[in-house]
């Protein structure tokens, strides 16, 4: 046997790998309920299923770029078909400006709490993470975010609205950290779901270190097909396609792709259902003393609980002995370990956890009374 240790890069052992746990115990037990990774609960439609199948007859095929759905994502954010870099999911474009840009013992930026592989990525290449506490009320930090600056900052991640806290990052917040000039993901994973909200897209044009991330797990509801895409300047995706490796959409992602994009009802219509599940379980929850919710922008919404004298933990522990339901439960953060999130479901599902999330403090209520 080889002493492997020897071969391996130096900093592998820091790589903590993003946390399947939840997932295999929710494929080998269907019966679960799937709250725990944002996933979209409405199954692809006919058309996508069509395209995919047809598309899958290609199959012994190598796939192109795919100029054709380029130029279509091109013309709906006012960009050339060169703006844009097609990918695996957007998990791929985070990998993608880590490797581009990070060199151990290089950092990169965040803010806390944010989506984890980010940081799970940056360390893969050697880097470190410097991550920024959002302020009490779940805000980005700006100046604390701006003095975290070094001369090794080779990224700073923008995530907006930001999974887990919900929101968008302000205009006047953004620009703080544009015109610093550090290459800058700016992750629209979740804009989808409020297409009101002007994408950051049109910056490209103007700041050359910007890649702004999109995908289709989301809103378009195709988290197992894959698909995502990055929009930068045209010299920068030169650099992404340097670093790529080809054929990374496939036949079957990119056909499936872009018949979602011709269904811009059954995006509107998967929307206005998430986002009904959003304000049904900000105001059930509301409704029960000590936890806060915060209104959300994507399809989740975190709560906290930790002024109802419970953890996160305990909650999440409760609904899935209870009520088979997966959620997800947070380290604690500036001392509250209250804090966890449910990634909607169908309305009956989302209906199941907020009833079992009220049993679990009514029982509680009778316990601390008998
Ligand atoms: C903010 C954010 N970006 C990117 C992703 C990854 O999505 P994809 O399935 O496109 O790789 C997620 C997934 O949860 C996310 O929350």
């Amino acid at each position: 046997m080889s002493d492997l240790k020897r071969f391996f890069v130096p900093w592998i052992d820091q790589v903590k790998p993003y946390d399947t746990d939840d997932l295999l115990m929710a494929w080998s037990r269907p019966e679960l309920k799937r709250m725990m990774i944002n996933e979209n609960p409405i199954p692809p439609s006919e058309k996508i299923l069509n395209a995919i199948l047809e598309a899958a007859k290609l199959g012994n095929r190598y796939p192109d770029n795919g100029p054709r759905i380029r130029a279509k994502i091109a013309r709906r954010h006012d960009l050339g078909p060169g703006n844009v870099y097609i990918s695996h999911g957007s998990s791929e474009i985070i990998d993608m400006v880590m490797r581009l840009f990070v060199t151990p013992g290089d950092e990169v930026l965040l803010p806390n709490p944010t989506f984890s592989l980010y940081g799970i990525r940056a360390r893969a290449v050697g880097g470190k993470v410097v991550a920024v506490d959002m302020t009490p009320d779940l805000q980005y930090d700006i100046p604390a975010m701006l003095r975290a600056i070094t001369p090794r900052t080779k990224v700073i991640i923008v995530c907006t609205p930001n999974n887990p806290t919900g929101d968008f990052i302000s205009d006047d917040d953004l620009m703080k950290i544009v015109e610093v000039g550090i290459p800058t993901l700016i992750d629209e994973a979740y804009l989808e779901y409020h297409p009101e909200h002007e994408s950051k897209a049109h910056l490209v044009t103007k700041y050359n270190h910007l890649i702004v991330a999109h995908t289709f797990s989301k809103a378009y509801g195709m988290a197992g097909i894959r698909f995502g895409y990055a929009l930068a300047d045209e010299r920068l995706i030169e650099y992404f396609r340097k670093m790529q490796v080809p054929w990374n959409a496939s036949l079957l992602s990119i056909a499936a792709a872009e018949a979602a994009l011709e269904e811009e009802e059954e995006l509107k219509r998967k929307a206005a259902y998430n986002n009904a599940g959003v304000d049904y379980v900000v105001k059930e929850l509301s409704k029960l003393p000590g936890l806060k919710p915060y209104y959300s922008h994507g399809n989740y919404v975190l709560i906290d609980a930790t002024d109802a004298g419970v953890t996160g933990k305990e909650i999440v522990d409760y609904v899935f002995e209870k009520a088979g339901v997966l959620l997800k439960y947070f380290v604690p953060l500036r001392g509250r370990s209250g804090f966890f999130r449910i990634s909607l479901g169908t309305h009956e599902e989302n209906s199941h956890c907020v009833h079992s999330i009220k049993k679990f403090f009514e029982e509680r209520e009778k316990e601390r009374k008998a």
